[in-house]
C-alpha cells in the first residue's frame, strides 16, 4: 500500500495522477493549466496544485512513475526516429554509445529530480504496460484481454496481451516505425491536420469510400492475420519519422493545406486511413480472443479515442464486453504508470478493488468565485433551487446552455460537468452551435448523452457506453427523431448516464424527458475552437460573454443576460503560458526552427495579435543548432534600445518542450551564457507541436543538476 504519484511529463497529453492504496484520487491534465491543447509540455502548475489540493508534499510521495522504461529503448531506432531524436543524440556526444539513453533518462526523470522527488522513487514502465494497467487494473473485471496501440512507446507500437489479477503479460508485439497511430498521423498531416486532430480525419471518413485501401496496403504494406504489420520497401524507411510517412506522400502527392478546400479525394483518402484502422482493430481483437478466450476486451492506447473502430469491434461481438476509457491516450500512462506500481512492483492483490465508473477525476469547479467573477464583467446571475429542470427548460426551447458542475472529466470528451448543451430533435441546433458558439467545421457529428436505461431503445447497444468513446448504431426508426446527433454514416458516439454516476446530469435528462419524450441532450465539451476544456468560472464566463451561448449554468447560479456586461477578449488560448511575458515589454521573436515554413507556430502566431508593444520577428537565423542562443542574435538586434528588458520567444522546432529537461542541452550555451548575457529577459521557447518551455526552468533545472554532481 502506498502513496504513487503517476507522470506523463513533458510532450503532448502530459499529466499527473495521485493514486493512495490503489485507489485513483485524481487526473490532472496538463491541458487544463497551461491551456495548450494537449499539454504538449509540463509545468510545475499542475504538479503544485495536486500537491496543495491533497495537502502533501513530494517527499510524502513513496514512488513516482515515468511513462517510458529508458532500458527498453534500443539503439537502432536512432537511425529511423525524428530528426529531434537524432539532434539530441549528437548533442550529446555521437561516439558515446550510452549517450542516447542518458539523455531519455534526462529528458523524461531529470525533472522530477528538479522537482525534489529522490531518484530511489523513481519508477520507469513500459510504455504499453502503464496504457494497459490505466485501463485493466482499474476495470472491474478480474481477467481480460488486453489491447494497447499508439504511435510509440519505446519501440513498440501495439500490443496484444493479458491481465488477471494483479499480473498483465504482454503476449505479442508490432514494432516501430510500423504503427497504427503514427500513420493514422500521417494520413491527419497529409489532409492538413496535426497531432490532436485524428477526430477530424475520424469524422471526414464517413463523407468517403476506402477507395485506395488496397492499392495502399498491396504497395507499402504486410498486414498480418493478427493486425500487426510492417513497411515494404526499406528504401523509404530512412525517410520515416513520427511526423514524416514517406508512403502517405508518395501514394497521395501533394499534402492538404489546413485552408484548402475538402474534396472528395480528402474524404476518400480518410476513408482509407478509418478502414485499415477498423480492419486492423477488427484482426487484433479476434487475435487477442484467439491467444486468451476471455469474455471481456479492454482497449488502451492512443489509438482506443479511435471511437469507430472500438464500434467496429463491439459489433463483431467477439467479447461479451469491450471496454474502453477516456484516458487512453497517454494522460493514461500517468495513471497507469502509477497502478503498475501498486499492483505489479508492490505485488499487492486486487481483490476488492478501486474501479473507475466515472471520468469526473479532474480539479473541482471554483464555484466559491462565481460571485466575484459575476461582479467583475458586470453580470447579474439568479440561484435556482433546480438547477437540471431550468437546464431542461432553456435546452427544450431551442436555447445552448453551457452546463458546469463538480469535478471536471478527464480525456477529451465533456460527460456533463463541463458541456454545452442543446436539444438533439432540433434539426437547427448543430448549426447554431457551430458558428454561434464552437466556430467549427460544420461536418463534424455531435455526440447525444442519454439516460442509461433508455439508451437501447435509441441505440444498438446493450452494453453501457458512458465514455462517449464507442460508437453505436442508431435505430433506423429514430434517425429522423434525433438528427443533430446523428452522423452521416447513421451512428452516433454516445453517453450513457446512470443516476448514481452523474445525479444532476442524469436530473437534466430526466427532465428532458418529462419536457419532450427524449431522455437525451447534445452534449459537446465547453470550450472554444483549439482551447481545451474550460476549468475555472472565469474561463466559463468568458465563453459565456464572447459567444452567442445562450444561457450559463454553474451549479446552482444561472447566467441568462449578458446585455450590459463588461466587454471582454476572446483571447484564452496559451492564457496562462505567456501570462509569463509581460505584455507591455517589446516581443523579439527568433527563429532557430529547423524547419523554415514559420506558419507552422499557428496558435503562437495567433497570439501576437494581442501583444501591445512591438514584435520583431527575426524567424530564420539558424538551423537547431541555434541553441547558442547568444551567439546568433544578429549585432543590430542586441544593439536596438528596444531589445534592452524585451521578452524573448524562441521558435524551437520539435524538440523545444525537451529542452527543458535535456542535461546535455542545458549544459549547453543557451542557458549558462544566454541568461548571463540577457538577465533582463524572459525567455520561453516554443515547439511546433504547440509545447512551449518557460526557459526560465532551465535555470532551476541547471542549479539543481549542478549541485548534485549530474554535469
Ligand atoms: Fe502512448
Amino acid at each position: 500500500m502506498a502513496l504513487v504519484l503517476g507522470t506523463k511529463i513533458a510532450q503532448h497529453d502530459a499529466c499527473f495522477a495521485l493514486v493512495k492504496d490503489g485507489e485513483v484520487l485524481c487526473i490532472y491534465e496538463e491541458e487544463r493549466f497551461n491551456r495548450i491543447k494537449h499539454g504538449h509540455c509540463s509545468t510545475s502548475v499542475a504538479l503544485n496544485r495536486l500537491l496543495s489540493d491533497y495537502g502533501i508534499t513530494v517527499s510524502d510521495i513513496d514512488y513516482v512513475t515515468n511513462y517510458i522504461d529508458v532500458q527498453l529503448f534500443p539503439f537502432i531506432l536512432n537511425d529511423i526516429l525524428d530528426p529531434s531524436f537524432r539532434a539530441a543524440k549528437l548533442a550529446a556526444n555521437p561516439e558515446d554509445k550510452n549517450s542516447m539513453m542518458d539523455w531519455f533518462y534526462n529528458a523524461y526523470a531529470g525533472m522530477l529530480l528538479t522537482y525534489g522527488f529522490e531518484k530511489s522513487k523513481i519508477v520507469s514502465v513500459r510504455h504499453h504496460l502503464a496504457h494497459m494497467a490505466g485501463a485493466f487494473y482499474p476495470s472491474p473485471c478480474h481477467s481480460a484481454a488486453l489491447i494497447s496501440a499508439d504511435g510509440f512507446g519505446e519501440a513498440e507500437s501495439a500490443v496484444i496481451a493479458k491481465g488477471e489479477g494483479s499480473d498483465i503479460q504482454i503476449l505479442q508485439s508490432n514494432e516501430y516505425p510500423a504503427s497504427l497511430g503514427a500513420l493514422y498521423l500521417a494520413f491527419t498531416n497529409f489532409l492538413g491536420w496535426d497531432y490532436g486532430e485524428e477526430g477530424k480525419t475520424m469524422a471526414l471518413a464517413s463523407y468517403g469510400k476506402p477507395k485506395y485501401l488496397d492499392k495502399f496496403i498491396g504497395e507499402y504494406l504486410n498486414l498480418q492475420d493478427n493486425g500487426f504489420f510492417t513497411y515494404r520497401k526499406p528504401e523509404l524507411l530512412g525517410e520515416c519519422t513520427f511526423l514524416v510517412n514517406p508512403f502517405v506522400e508518395k501514394m497521395f502527392g501533394t499534402p492538404r493545406k489546413r485552408e484548402d478546400k475538402l474534396t472528395q479525394y480528402h474524404m476518400d483518402i480518410a476513408a482509407t486511413i478509418q478502414e485499415f484502422t477498423n480492419q486492423t482493430f477488427i484482426k487484433l481483437a479476434k487475435e487477442a480472443k484467439k491467444l486468451t478466450n476471455e469474455k471481456t476486451l479492454v482497449i488502451s492506447g492512443g489509438v482506443a479515442l479511435n471511437s469507430v473502430a472500438n464500434g467496429q469491434i463491439l459489433k463483431q461481438n467477439l467479447f461479451d464486453e469491450v471496454l474502453a476509457y477516456p484516458h487512453s491516450n497517454d494522460a493514461g500512462t500517468a495513471v497507469g504508470g502509477a497502478l503498475w506500481v501498486e499492483y505489479s512492483k508492490l505485488g499487492n492483490k486486487r481483490q476488492n478493488h478501486w474501479y473507475f465508473n466515472h471520468a469526473y477525476l479532474g480539479t473541482q469547479i471554483d464555484s466559491e468565485n462565481i460571485e466575484s467573477v459575476a461582479e467583475k464583467y458586470d453580470l447579474s446571475y439568479k440561484k435556482v433551487e433546480n438547477p437540471a429542470k431550468v437546464a431542461a427548460d432553456l435546452i427544450s426551447e431551442g436555447k445552448i446552455v453551457g452546463w458546469v458542475q463538480g469535478r471536471a472529466e478527464i480525456g477529451p470528451r465533456a460527460l456533463g460537468n463541463r458541456s454545452i448543451l442543446g436539444n438533439p430533435a432540433n434539426a437547427n441546433i448543430k448549426n447554431l452551435i457551430n458558428s454561434k458558439v464552437k466556430n467549427r467545421e460544420n461536418w463534424r457529428p455531435f455526440a447525444p448523452s442519454v439516460l442509461a436505461e433508455d439508451a437501447a431503445l435509441y441505440f444498438d447497444t446493450n452494453q453501457k457506453l458512458p465514455y462517449m468513446i464507442i460508437v453505436a448504431d442508431v435505430r433506423p426508426e429514430w434517425r429522423d427523431k434525433i438528427p443533430s446527433v446523428i452522423h452521416v454514416d447513421g451512428t452516433a458516439r454516445v453517453q450513457t448516464v446512470d443516476k448514481n454516476v452523474n445525479p444532476r446530469f442524469y436530473e437534466l435528462l430526466t427532465e428532458m424527458k418529462r419536457k419532450t419524450g427524449l431522455g437525451m441532450v447534445l452534449n459537446t465539451s465547453f470550450n472554444a475552437g483549439g482551447e481545451p476544456i474550460i476549468s475555472t468560472t472565469e474561463q466559463a464566463i468568458k465563453n459565456f460573454l464572447t459567444t452567442e451561448m445562450d444561457a450559463l449554468i454553474i451549479d446552482n447560479a444561472v447566467f441568462e443576460d449578458k446585455a450590459n456586461a463588461q466587454p471582454c477578449d476572446k483571447f484564452a488560448v496559451h492564457q496562462s503560458t505567456f501570462a509569463a511575458l509581460d505584455p507591455t515589454k517589446p516581443l523579439y521573436v527568433l527563429g532557430v526552427s529547423d524547419n523554415s515554413d514559420i506558419s507552422f507556430y499557428t496558435e503562437f502566431l495567433s497570439h501576437l495579435a494581442y501583444w501591445e508593444q512591438p514584435v520583431a520577428i527575426h524567424p530564420h537565423l539558424e538551423k537547431l543548432s541555434g541553441i547558442k542562443l547568444n551567439a546568433l542574435l544578429p549585432e543590430q538586434i542586441i544593439e536596438d534600445p528596444g531589445f534592452d528588458n524585451a521578452s524573448i520567444l524562441v521558435l524551437g522546432g520539435q524538440t523545444a518542450s525537451h529542452w527543458t529537461f535535456d542535461a546535455y542541452l542545458i549544459r549547453a550555451e543557451l542557458v549558462v551564457q544566454g541568461f548571463d548575457y540577457f538577465p533582463n529577459h524572459q525567455i520561453l521557447s516554443i515547439a511546433q507541436n504547440g509545447g512551449v518551455s518557460d526557459l526560465n526552468v532551465l535555470q532551476l533545472h541547471q542549479k539543481f543538476m549542478l549541485e548534485n554532481g549530474q554535469f
